[in-house]
C-alpha cells in the first residue's frame, strides 16, 4: 500500500519504521526538509500543509491509497473531498476535521454524545471572554480553538488576568480563526491518555492507560500502567468507545481525560498516535502504538493487546538554537540496564524543542514512581551540543 503520511516529527518516523518492517511504501511530508519521519522514508515532499491548493498537487501526484495524518495544522476540509475519491484518510476525514479545532470535538464530546467536561464557552472577543469567565468561574483555562502544545494558553486567576490571556490566545492561535475556549479548571489528581484502538471488522480495544506529566504545554514524562480504579477505567473506556465512534475510520487514537474526587473528566483526543504513547516504545505491550496504528489502518486484525512490562518515557529537550545539533551521553546512557533511548534526528534546535527520549522499563510488580525516576535520571545522561 502507498502511505501519504502528512507530518514527519518523531512519531511520524516510528510509524515509517513500523511500515517498512512489513513492506508498505510511504511518502513523508512535513514543511521542512530532512524531517526526522523523511529520513526513513521511500519518499518526500515539502509543502504548506494549510494550503490546500498544496495538499491537493501531492495527493494527485503520489495517489496514495491512505492519508495518514501525524499533525493538526492541515487544510482537513480537503480531506473530505479525498475520502470521495476513495482514498482513506485514517482514520477518517471527520476525525481529523474535528479535532483540528477545539469546538467541533468539545460539542461532539459534551453536547452531542453528554460525555463530562469542564464546564467551557467560547469567545470571539474580550468581552465575550470576560462573560464566559463569569459563567465557568475562576479559575478557568483559556486556549485558542486552532492550537497545540499548549500554544496561547493560560490560566486566570483572577479579573487582571482577563485582558492578557485573550491577548496571549490571539497571538498563540494558528489559522485563521481568533476565537478561544474557556473552561473551568480541573482539579485533577492524575491525568491520562487511554489509548484506543478502532477497527474495520474486530472490537475496539484499550491500552493500559497512560500516565503523564506536562510543563509548559508538552509532556515531560509519562508512564504505563497508570493508576486508576476499575471504575474509573470502564468510564473512560465508555467514553473512548462513545468519542472514537462518533469520529469514525480505524486507527489509534489517543484519548485524554482527568481523574479527579468526583470521577473522570474528558479533555480532548488525538485521532492519532499520541506523545506520550512513546512509552509504549519501551516494550511495554506485544505492539507498540505505531504498530497498532498501522494494523488497524491496514485491516489487519489485532486479536488483542497485552501488557508485558511497566516502563516510564522522559523528553530529552533542547535548551538553545542550533543547525547542527549533536550529542553527547549516549554511551553513559547505553550502559544502564533496562534502558533503551531515541535520538530523533532533527536537523536543528530550539529551546525546549524535543529532540529525543529515554525509555525505561521493568516487571509489571516493580512501583511506577521508581521507573519514572530511572526515566528522568537517564534522559539528563544525554547533553545536547550545540
Ligand atoms: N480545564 C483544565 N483544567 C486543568 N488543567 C488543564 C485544563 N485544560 C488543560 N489543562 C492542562 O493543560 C494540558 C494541555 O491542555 P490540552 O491537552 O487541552 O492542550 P493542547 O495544546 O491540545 O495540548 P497537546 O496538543 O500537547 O495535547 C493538559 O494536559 C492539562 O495538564
Ligand atoms: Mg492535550
Amino acid at each position: 500500500m502507498k502511505i501519504l503520511l502528512l507530518g514527519s516529527g518523531e512519531l511520524g518516523k516510528e510509524f515509517v519504521i513500523a511500515a517498512q518492517r512489513i513492506g508498505q511504501t510511504v511518502i513523508a511530508v512535513d514543511s521542512y526538509e530532512n524531517a526526522p519521519a523523511m529520513q526513513v522514508a521511500h519518499g518526500f515532499e515539502v509543502i504548506n500543509m494549510l494550503d490546500g491548493d498544496e495538499l491537493d498537487r501531492i495527493v494527485a501526484k503520489h495517489l496514495p491509497d491512505f492519508i495518514v495524518p501525524e499533525i493538526e495544522a492541515i487544510r482537513t476540509e480537503r480531506f473530505y473531498d479525498y475520502e470521495k475519491q476513495g482514498i482513506t484518510v485514517v482514520p477518517s476525514a471527520k476525525a481529523a476535521n474535528f479535532t483540528m479545532n477545539r469546538k467541533a470535538i468539545r460539542d461532539l464530546a459534551a453536547k452531542d454524545l453528554g460525555l463530562k467536561t469542564a464546564n467551557y464557552r467560547y469567545a470571539t472577543t474580550a468581552e465575550e471572554l470576560q462573560k464566559g469567565v463569569e459563567v465557568v468561574g475562576m479559575p478557568c483555562v483559556v486556549k485558542p480553538l486552532m492550537s497545540s502544545s499548549g500554544k496561547g494558553q493560560s490560566t486566570i486567576k483572577t479579573e487582571a488576568d482577563i485582558e492578557k490571556a485573550w491577548n496571549y490566545a490571539v497571538d498563540g492561535s494558528r489559522g485563521d480563526v481568533v476565537e478561544v475556549i474557556v473552561e473551568a479548571f480541573v482539579k485533577f489528581n492524575s491525568e491520562i491518555t487511554l489509548l484506543t484502538v478502532t477497527q474495520n471488522n474486530n472490537p475496539t480495544l484499550f491500552c493500559a492507560p497512560i500516565g503523564h506529566r506536562q510543563e509548559r504545554g508538552d509532556y515531560q514524562e509519562s508512564w504505563q500502567p497508570a493508576q486508576i480504579s476499575d471504575k474509573d477505567l470502564y468510564e473512560a473506556q465508555d467514553m473512548a468507545e462513545k468519542v472514537t465512534e462518533a469520529l469514525g475510520g480505524a486507527g489509534l487514537f489517543g484519548v485524554e481525560f482527568f481523574l479527579t474526587d468526583d470521577g473522570v473528566y474528558f479533555s480532548e483526543l488525538s485521532p492519532r498516535p499520541h506523545d506520550t504513547g512513546m512509552v509504549t516504545l519501551a516494550g511495554t505491550q506485544n505492539f507498540n502504538e505505531f504498530e497498532l496504528h498501522l494494523r488497524a489502518i491496514l485491516s489487519l486484525p489485532i486479536s488483542g493487546i497485552t501488557l508485558e512490562k511497566a516502563a516510564a518515557s522522559a523528553v530529552i529537550l533542547a535548551s538553545e538554537n542550533s543547525t547542527n545539533p549533536t550529542y553527547k551521553g549516549l554511551e553513559k546512557i547505553a550502559a544502564l540496564a533496562k534502558t533503551d533511548f531515541r535520538i530523533f534526528g532533527k536537523p536543528s534546535s530550539r529551546p525546549y524543542r524535543r529532540m529525543g527520549v529515554a525509555l525505561t522499563n521493568d516487571t509489571l510488580e516493580t512501583p511506577i514512581e521508581e521507573i519514572v525516576e530511572r526515566a528522568k535520571q537517564a534522559a539528563a545522561l544525554i547533553e545536547v551540543q550545540y
